[in-house]
């Protein structure tokens, strides 16, 4: 991750001023909370990943730091929406913006961001990359309410758990990649290429992330350890628990997805590892992340390359 930043730290450093200044607001409320939680950090794994993918076609710099900006920007807006329907209530470390502002203005402010993030997109004037942003809110718009039907429903079966994490997830990482390739001009080859690196890799992220959610440390990720069980979220650690359990452990999760309770998350946590539920999901996460780093086989080797190689293997140990 860090090698990668270094190859990119001229326009890393410029995507963040541009943040600043692109948060520009009349109103003061929509700077405090977009800084508020800009300011907070996180990893900016999608702007550095919109950056290589730049860098590996062969790139026009500023049109690249702006689409890498508007990533992040969309991304941030679904961070400030998430929290208010996950009734979440810590992220990167601080005080959701729900928590510390109330819902109504984070959801307001999600709003301004996302409109930013359009308005940006407008000044890079490429009808392709509109038409990728465009379909890809809507599909992330689309998982988070199908995420929302399945919630509390312990009979959501596998399937419609990665069409939920392809969709809400999965492909921001997808059109980061594809986006950056459209700017660059690149081949079909190479913009499939980065395209499939971006999915399988984004699948493999939230798998991660699914896994956190129980054997994560919050002072190290930064979010409250739990939030899925008590939103009832049948993810891949609880599905798979669920088949591989006795009847007994089946009944128990059922009843806490059902109920949408983390009461009994220190043994649900024990459920999951004990079934090899939790492995399960690895060894899941891993068989994407190698998808992800074949997909770059048209590319010849480059220190760019070795990042995105890196960023993968980062995406699979990451701890935050
Ligand atoms: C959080 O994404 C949302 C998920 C898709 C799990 P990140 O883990 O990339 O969040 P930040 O931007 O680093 O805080
Ligand atoms: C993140 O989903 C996906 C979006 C924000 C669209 P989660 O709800 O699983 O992510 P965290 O755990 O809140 O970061
Ligand atoms: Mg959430
Ligand atoms: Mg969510």
């Amino acid at each position: 991750m860090l090698q990668a930043r270094e190859l990119i730290a001229t326009e890393f450093d410029r995507i963040n001023a541009r943040i600043v200044e692109k948060l520009h607001s009349r109103v003061d409320l929509v700077e405090n909370i977009g800084q508020y939680l800009i300011e907070a950090g996180g990893k900016r794994l999608r702007p550095v990943l919109a950056l290589l993918a730049g860098k590996i076609t062969q790139f026009n710099a500023a049109t690249h730091v702006d689409f890498a900006v508007v990533i992040e920007f969309i991304h941030t807006a679904t961070l400030l929406h998430d929290d208010v329907v996950d009734l979440s209530e810590l992220r990167r470390g601080r005080q959701t913006a729900s928590s510390k502002f109330g819902n109504a203005p984070s959801v307001l402010v999600g709003d301004f961001i996302y409109s930013r993030a359009f308005q940006m997109l407008v000044e890079l004037n490429s009808m392709p990359v509109m038409q990728l942003l465009s379909d890809t809110t809507n599909q992330i718009a689309e998982g988070e309410v199908l995420q929302l039907v399945k919630a509390g429903d312990p009979d959501c079966s596998f399937k419609d758990y990665l069409r939920v994490i392809t969709d809400k997830t999965a492909i921001l990482f997808a059109a980061a990649m594809k986006g950056s390739a459209l700017l660059a001009d690149a081949d079909k080859q190479e913009t499939d290429a980065l395209f499939h690196y971006g999915l399988s890799l984004g699948i493999a992220f939230q798998l991660a992330d699914d896994v956190l959610d129980y054997e994560g440390d919050a002072s190290v990720i930064g979010k409250n350890i739990g939030d899925d069980l008590s939103e009832g979220k049948p993810t891949l650690p609880l599905i798979e628990a669920m088949k591989k359990g006795t009847s007994e452990e089946r009944t128990f999760i059922r009843k806490a997805i059902e109920t949408k309770s983390a009461e009994t998350l220190d043994d649900i946590v024990a459920i999951v590892r004990n079934t090899g539920a939790i492995h399960h999901t690895e060894t899941l996460a891993k068989r994407y992340i190698q998808q992800a780093i074949e997909s770059l086989s048209p590319f010849p080797e480059s220190p760019y390359k070795q990042a995105l190689t890196d960023i993968a293997n980062f995406a699979l140990a990451r701890k935050l």
